[in-house]
């Protein structure tokens, strides 16, 4: 397995593979690997040819007082458990590399209708760090083939967009959300939960599915965001950023559930924010 450091000689590696016919699959990843993104580096393993992982901690996703300095970096553990499954190469750019003009330079902009709602709305300039991070590793890879997990649903639709409206060659494919055994999603950010805020963070998952019954019985959307936002404070959350029934392609928020309308949920234990979604009809 490579693990190569500079732009260039990743995307010449690349070259060469695609001069010998093959087809590239790409996972991006900020590291500190758990099963969920193991699941999406399988899911690229059985669509491509060569698989290349990228780890990186991209700064201009996180905002001022967010957790860049202690997202937590593993990287001999990210290697080894990529080196088992076969990863063809690992990009592991500093951010110098990625970023030479640091803090200056060109960016990507965000289709804003789709980041103007629930995580864009409360990380300012979140998507637009995510999006310019993609579309450069889009550059440098070249990928015909990227999966993106589908835990952050908002981010996915962002890349979708970006990928459609600036005409990028690559295809993007969904990775199911992987859970513990609990319920609770994988993330990386788990790790930041304390025993007891561990204990109540399943609670999220419990409650989405509480939700979508709901809908599907017939209540209204509104009533159910109000009356699981009530749930997910009773069961011990600190606050709840939102809680809401949204059209799976717009986000915007719906009424009624339909077959493609999804739930999108954000709780607080503390300091730490989680994210998780349900599609309420069935994933299309
Ligand atoms: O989902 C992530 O880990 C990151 O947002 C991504 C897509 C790797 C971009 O830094």
């Amino acid at each position: 397995m490579n693990i190569i450091a500079a732009p260039e000689l990743m995307r010449q590696q690349v070259r060469q593979w695609r001069q010998a016919g093959q087809c590239i699959g790409f996972v991006p990843t900020m590291g500190n690997l758990h099963a969920g993104h193991l699941s999406l580096v399988e899911r690229a393993r059985a669509q491509a040819d060569r698989v290349v992982v990228s780890i990186f901690v991209n700064p201009l996703q996180f905002g001022p007082g967010e957790d860049y300095e202690r997202y937590p970096r593993t990287f001999s553990a990210d290697i080894a458990q990529l080196q088992a499954l076969d990863v063809d190469a690992v990009f592991h750019p500093q951010v110098a590399d990625m970023y030479p003009q640091w803090p200056q330079g060109t960016r990507v902009q965000a289709h804003p209708d789709l980041a103007k709602y629930w995580e864009g709305a409360r990380r300012p300039g979140h998507f637009d760090g995510v999006v310019t991070v993609v579309s450069k590793l889009f550059h440098i890879v070249e990928p015909d083939v990227a999966v993106f997990g589908q835990k952050d649903f908002q981010q996915l639709r962002l890349i979708e967009a970006m990928v459609e409206e600036l005409n990028m060659p690559v295809r993007i494919v969904r990775g199911a959300i992987v859970r513990e055994a609990d319920g609770l999603a994988m993330s990386s950010r788990n790790q930041y939960l304390t025993p007891d805020q561990r204990a109540v963070a399943p609670q999220l998952y419990a409650t989405l599915q509480w939700a979508r019954q709901a809908l599907l019985a017939g209540q209204r959307a509104d009533a159910v965001g109000k009356a699981a936002t009530q749930r997910l404070l009773d069961k011990g959350f600190d606050s709840v950023d939102y809680f809401a029934l949204t059209d799976h392609k717009t986000l915007q928020p719906v009424d009624k559930a339909h077959d493609q309308s999804i739930l999108l949920a954000a709780a607080r234990l503390g300091d730490t924010r989680l994210l998780d979604n349900l599609f309420v009809g069935g994933s299309p």
